[in-house]
């Protein structure tokens, strides 16, 4: 079944979060911590966003998770000045890895989520669902609650930014109808019209 968060579900979500974070497959041992992924790309949403979060329960567990933001303009304020003092508390600054500088820089500084894609389309997501859970119409269901509660709020637009490389979640969001946005960064931006995810 689809339901709201609840902050007991939240050890669980990290899991998911990181089991599908390196685009779409297990990320764990990627990054020089395995809470990196979680920190940036759940915790904040649930914590500062929370009404807008959905878990998909299977066998009484939570097994995947939609977070989004419906003003992204706000949540980056919002960010700003409530996620990045508990993120850079967890996460020290390091100077001698280039590689995940850009990681935890997203945690510092929440700037990445702002950009021409936040204006016509402000509300923004993030969807993963554990492999077992995957295939069986629940990402669609999410996506119908976000649809929905998005239209209820007079949401214009929503977007998400993905790893071009995720080829089997841009299948799920283009058969889902979302269209690709202009960008200049390396991710993918897609955006949709809330009331044509609502009814699919
Ligand atoms: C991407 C993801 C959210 C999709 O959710 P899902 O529950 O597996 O997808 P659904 O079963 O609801 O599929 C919905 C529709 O998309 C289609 N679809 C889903 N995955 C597809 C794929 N790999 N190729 C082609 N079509 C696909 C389905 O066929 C279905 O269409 P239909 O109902 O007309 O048959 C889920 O697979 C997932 O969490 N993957 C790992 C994490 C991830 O990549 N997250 C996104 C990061 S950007």
């Amino acid at each position: 079944m689809i339901r709201a968060y609840r902050p007991d579900d939240l050890v669980a979500l990290r899991r998911v979060c990181l089991l599908t974070g390196r685009a779409g497959g297990d990320a764990t041992g990627q990054w020089s911590s395995d809470d990196l992924l979680p920190d940036v790309f759940l915790e904040p949403y649930v914590t500062l966003e929370p009404s807008t979060a959905w878990v998909v329960e299977q066998d009484a567990r939570p097994v995947g998770y939609l977070v989004a933001a419906f003003d992204t303009a706000a949540f980056a304020d919002n960010w700003r000045t409530r996620w990045s003092p508990v993120f850079a508390a967890r996460h020290p600054r390091i100077a001698d890895d280039p590689q995940e500088q850009w990681l935890r820089d997203y945690g510092y500084n929440p700037d990445w989520l702002l950009g021409p894609q936040a204006e016509a389309y402000p509300a923004h997501l993030h969807i993963d669902l554990m492999p077992a859970a995957q295939g069986s119409g629940w990402g669609r269901g999410l996506m119908r609650e976000l649809g929905r509660a998005a239209v209820a709020a007079g949401v214009p637009g929503i977007h998400l930014g993905m790893a071009r490389e995720n080829l089997a979640a841009l299948a799920f969001y283009r058969r889902l109808g979302f269209r690709e946005l202009p960008t200049a960064g390396d991710a993918l931006m897609l955006g949709i019209d809330p009331e044509a995810l609502s009814w699919r």
